[in-house]
């Protein structure tokens, strides 16, 4: 059975991937993913805001120096090599990609297209075999255009691709009002992946206490449905590669996203609530369902039942309420 796939240039040996989560900040847990037949790691996200700060600290030490003691900056390297900011996330990038044979993705969540897309090199030179972009943007500002916010992500993932070598994916929103023009204009900035969806967070709100609720739930079976949705629309219209998160409980969401047309798909809830070595589940279950099948390879699977190659392409596109309702009203006579 050929389980091996490509992602944005990548080889992997299968299409299972470990997506960002903190549980991949743990060298032993990167180990166990591998051995647990992972065919590559992204690691959790750096955040812009975790650059910010760590730049602002470093400037004020740097001014505070510049008035007490004017002789001690030759100290100080140049401020464009000067290296601020999250040292232990470019030293975990480096330890994980020591760790495993597989390859370690990094990642990067931010929402301007300033300071801290240096970082996107910094994590090349730490060993990152590529690189994901969380864009972590909710236009909370009224006032702002969907062509604005468009007009960001793709400023975001020029200015990226510019500064480094290796693939970059970008872990998309839903939240476009056409979600395939935007994916082909992500492409043609330089994206070599599409990772659907980002799942933006959404707060609850305590009636008892009246605070906002910044609870995090884990996935559910029925969320693959949007990402299912897109990925069958742009199987087989699309250059870069496309992955699927969120949703992924058994193989058999697995396997539905491969069939729609995902070349990886990416799990974090599953190996939250089981353990990483969940990973061999889901990968036994998939090899399982493949080989009663006689299928040979995901080659042969991966979008098998796209929008393009189904017999009713429209079954993507309309509601059909009607039909859904009379068959309601019959098993319910
Ligand atoms: C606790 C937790 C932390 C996460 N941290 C990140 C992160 O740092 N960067 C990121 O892009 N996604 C992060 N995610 C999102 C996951 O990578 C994944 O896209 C999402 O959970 C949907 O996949 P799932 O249904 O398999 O959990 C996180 C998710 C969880 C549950």
């Amino acid at each position: 059975m050929d389980l091996s796939t490509r992602y944005m240039g990548l080889q992997l040996t299968n299409p299972l991937v470990a997506s960002a989560s903190p549980l991949n900040t743990d060298i032993g847990n990167v180990r166990r993913l591998e051995d647990a037949g992972a065919a590559a790691i992204v690691l959790p996200s750096l955040f812009e805001e975790q650059i910010a700060e760590e730049a602002a600290r470093q400037e004020h030490l740097t001014s505070v120096v510049e008035e007490s003691f004017a002789e001690a900056l030759s100290y100080f390297p140049e401020s464009a090599e000067y290296r601020v900011g999250p040292e232990q996330y470019l030293d975990l990038v480096a330890r994980a990609g020591e760790a495993v044979d597989i390859p370690v993705i990094g990642s990067l969540n931010g929402t301007t297209s300033e300071g801290w897309i240096s970082y996107a090199r910094l994590i090349e030179e730490a060993g990152a075999k590529g690189l994901e972009l969380n864009i972590y943007f909710i236009p909370a500002d009224i006032a702002m255009s969907g062509r604005e916010v468009e007009k960001r992500y793709i400023e975001i993932v020029k200015a990226v691709r510019a500064t480094v070598k290796i693939p970059v994916a970008v872990k998309l929103s839903p939240y476009f009002s056409s979600i395939g023009h935007m994916a082909k204009a992500v492409e043609k900035a330089g994206a070599n992946a599409l990772v659907l969806f980002n799942r933006f967070y959404q707060p609850d709100l305590d009636l008892a206490m009246l605070k906002v609720l910044p609870d995090l739930k884990l996935s559910s079976p029925d969320e693959i449905r949007l990402p299912l949705l897109w990925l069958a629309v742009l199987s087989g219209r699309m250059k870069a590669s496309l992955a699927a998160t969120t949703g992924v409980a058994t193989a058999d969401e697995v396997l539905k996203y491969l069939l729609a047309g995902a070349d990886v798909v990416m799990s974090t809830s599953a190996l939250l609530r089981h353990g990483v070595g969940y990973m061999a589940t889901l990968l036994s279950g998939l090899e399982a369902w493949l080989e009663v099948r006689e299928f040979r390879s995901i080659d042969e699977v991966r979008g098998l039942m796209s929008q393009q190659r189904v017999e009713n392409p429209q079954a993507f596109e309309r509601a059909n309420y009607i039909r859904i309702l009379q068959g309601y009203e019959t098993t319910h006579a």
